[in-house]
């Protein structure tokens, strides 16, 4: 069985990922640490090095290769729906949810960290808000369920994905 978080930075898609895979029996898989470990390098160093565009292929080409072969949970990154073939790949599938948070969660949860090429260039709200009304019509047209992610416990959101499953 495999189930895919999909969803903006922040919103938790690692966190609650890693606990659904342990209490499912499940192996954890995370496109954007395939990726790094592909590369050799952080996500942070492709993006300055080889650029936004260079990332979103490598996304694309992880993306593929896991659901070809993996079962497990699935986190990705925060930009796996900007790709229309992502857009595509992820329709295909049983078991999509997209984990929805307020812009606001989605600043406090980032705030602390450096790992992340588009924040920190300004003004994090601004840029967060921005994402998500980008990605927003991307994030619903492409899963099969989406979870509130505000206000609620761990459990509470792992017993709602097991449920629709
Ligand atoms: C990105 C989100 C990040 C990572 C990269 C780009 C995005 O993943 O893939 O920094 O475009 O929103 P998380 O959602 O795990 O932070």
């Amino acid at each position: 069985m495999r189930i895919i978080l999909i969803g903006p930075m922040g919103s938790g898609k690692s966190s609650i990922g890693k606990i659904l895979a342990r209490q499912i029996d499940l192996k954890f898989i995370d496109t954007d640490k395939l990726i790094e470990i592909q590369e050799g390098i952080k996500i942070k160093e492709i993006f300055s090095t080889k650029g936004e565009n260079y990332f979103r292929d490598l996304e694309v080409m992880v993306l593929k290769k896991t659901l070809k072969v993996q079962s497990g949970v699935i986190a990705t990154g925060g930009g796996i729906i900007e790709r229309e073939a992502n857009r595509l790949l992820l329709k295909k599938e049983r078991n999509v949810f997209f984990l929805n948070s307020s812009v606001r969660r989605q600043f406090e949860r980032t705030k602390d960290s450096d790992k992340r090429p588009l924040l920190n260039k300004g003004n994090n709200l601004k840029t967060l808000q921005e994402l998500f009304d980008k990605r927003l019509r991307y994030y619903e047209d492409t899963s099969k369920y989406q979870i509130e992610m505000d206000n609620k416990t761990n459990e509470e959101i792992i017993e709602q994905i097991i449920k629709n499953t």
